[in-house]
């Protein structure tokens, strides 16, 4: 090979230094302890996916939507540890993204921080969009009715757009979590714990009023569309492993927890609790929650809802409970948005340091939050939100994520051969054996999305490589 070539393919996998010293006007401030960053893992996971893709999930696997989120759970739970092991080794803001620019590589970096984007925006969206149902929902109980064409985006049949529309109250209630953010990362953590404590109280209404009336005939055929991913004809994948590709969504945001990093108070200790312990605390709930559901009412009466707690609870004469439910689903939903949202700032901020956007972004305010690159942020996703259908989001939301547990689960393996005595606070346990099932239990999961989302990936991350190689090599601070 050329000198010129071997220079050039060197310079795709260039890495950067284990720890770098920011200066002053990039420096966070560091105000969050353990308990702030447990609950701003509880809040970032706990959200749409339990509360509203339940029921998507139920109608894709039946009754066995619970194998698909124990299968779901299980394999973010091995990514979980190995983000545990990365966040404390690497505590930066920049998540899956620094770890990969120090670990892989900068063009691997380079995908995983566009997909990382994938995740955090359309997540935030999706959440967006979910909340904007209740509330509307909610308005209506009170009297107040929204315009059909300012509740939900543009509805698309067979791919032509069959009514326009902008959900105003998915773009309001963005910039409203985007104000909080940027008055200050403390008075979010605070408000952001209050709120999710209120999540946990309401899950655990629905769990005490509907468990008396499970029913085990509710559960027969168990798995009425099999264990696999089928395509059913119509492109729309079935079965239980294609509940778990949308039901994976349920269980992520314990990663938003590693983008806080930079301002937790002892992060070599702190992140691994939060990451590992909100991770255990939603599976359980989750797993109670799921089994509540399927047993109180068939699946099928609850499917399509777009607010399946409430209907179940409605089925089973619980209007009074189904409405607190409804209440205050919409009233803490916004916790995930807050640590998306978070997430996706920090995680611009440090690709700006890195020199992939411009360097004015990354300046942090007077409150100590990056306050430009978070109104930036809530206004890109917002466009979409406003504009964009629940579950295709949803689904390319999960797409962007894989990719970013497949890398971090990489990175372990690759940094346990190449600096086996470095100092690590957390240890991920059997490594060789968790961090190849994060990777393979992701990529099954990526096979089992449905078609249409496989391809938005891909086109999404080359559109991708092309500004990489057309504009970002060159920036980068590296270069
Ligand atoms: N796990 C988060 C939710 O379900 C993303 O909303």
């Amino acid at each position: 090979m050329a000198p010129t070539s071997v220079r050039a393919m060197s310079a795709l996998f260039r890495r950067k230094a284990f720890s770098t010293e920011l200066p002053v006007h990039q420096q966070l401030a560091r105000t969050l302890g353990w308990p702030h960053l447990l609950a701003l893992g509880i809040g970032a996971i706990v959200g749409t996916g339990i509360f509203t893709l339940i029921g998507v999930g139920a109608g894709r696997a039946g009754p066995a939507v619970l194998v698909s989120f124990a299968v779901a759970g299980a394999i973010c739970a091995c990514a979980a540890l190995a983000y545990a092991e990365m966040a404390t080794m690497i505590p930066a803001s920049g998540s899956a993204y620094t770890y990969s620019y120090t670990v892989l590589g900068e063009v691997i970096a380079w995908v995983v921080g566009w997909s990382l984007i994938l995740e955090y925006s359309l997540v935030v969206a999706t959440v967006a969009v979910g909340w904007s149902g209740y509330a509307s929902g909610f308005l209506d109980g009170v009297g107040v009715h929204l315009p059909e064409m300012l509740r939900h985006g543009p509805t698309v049949v067979d791919g032509a757009v069959t009514a326009w529309g902008l959900n105003v109250p998915a773009v309001f209630i963005i910039f409203v979590v985007a104000g909080l953010l940027s008055a200050g990362t403390k008075e979010s953590a605070t408000i952001n714990t209050a709120l999710v404590v209120l999540k946990l109280v309401t899950l655990a209404l629905f769990v005490a009023v509907a468990l008396p009336h499970v029913d085990t005939a509710n559960m027969h055929p168990f798995a009425p569309f099999g264990y696999g991913a089928a395509n059913d004809g119509t492109g729309v994948k079935h079965g239980v492993m294609a509940a778990s590709a949308i039901i994976f969504f349920a269980f992520y945001g314990f990663d938003a927890i590693s983008t806080a990093a930079e301002e937790a108070k002892n992060p070599k200790r702190d992140l691994a609790i939060g990451i590992v312990g909100s991770m255990i605390a939603c599976t359980i709930i989750y797993m109670g929650v799921a089994f509540v559901a399927v047993g109180a009412m068939t699946f099928s009466g609850f499917a399509k809802s777009p607010e399946p707690l409430a209907v179940i609870l409605r089925s089973i004469g619980q209007d009074n409970v189904a409405t607190v439910v409804a209440a205050a689903a919409a009233i803490a939903l916004p916790t995930v948005l807050l640590a998306f949202l978070y997430g996706q700032s920090r995680i611009f901020l440090v690709m700006a340091r890195d020199g992939f956007l411009p360097m004015k972004l990354a300046e942090v305010s007077k409150r100590g939050t990056p306050a430009k690159i978070t109104w930036l942020t809530a206004i890109f996703v917002a466009v979409i939100a406003g504009l964009s259908p629940l579950d295709l989001i949803a689904s390319l939301a999960n797409a962007g994520t894989l990719c970013a547990f497949i890398a971090v689960a990489a990175c372990v393996l690759v940094m346990r051969r190449r600096a086996p005595d470095m100092e690590r606070s957390f240890r991920t346990p059997l490594a060789w054996f968790v961090c190849p099932a994060a990777i393979l239990g992701c990529l099954y999961l990526f096979t089992s999305l449905q078609p249409i989302t496989q391809i938005s990936f891909f086109v999404w991350n080359g559109i991708g490589l092309l500004i990489y190689f057309l504009y970002a090599r060159r920036k980068a601070v590296l270069a």
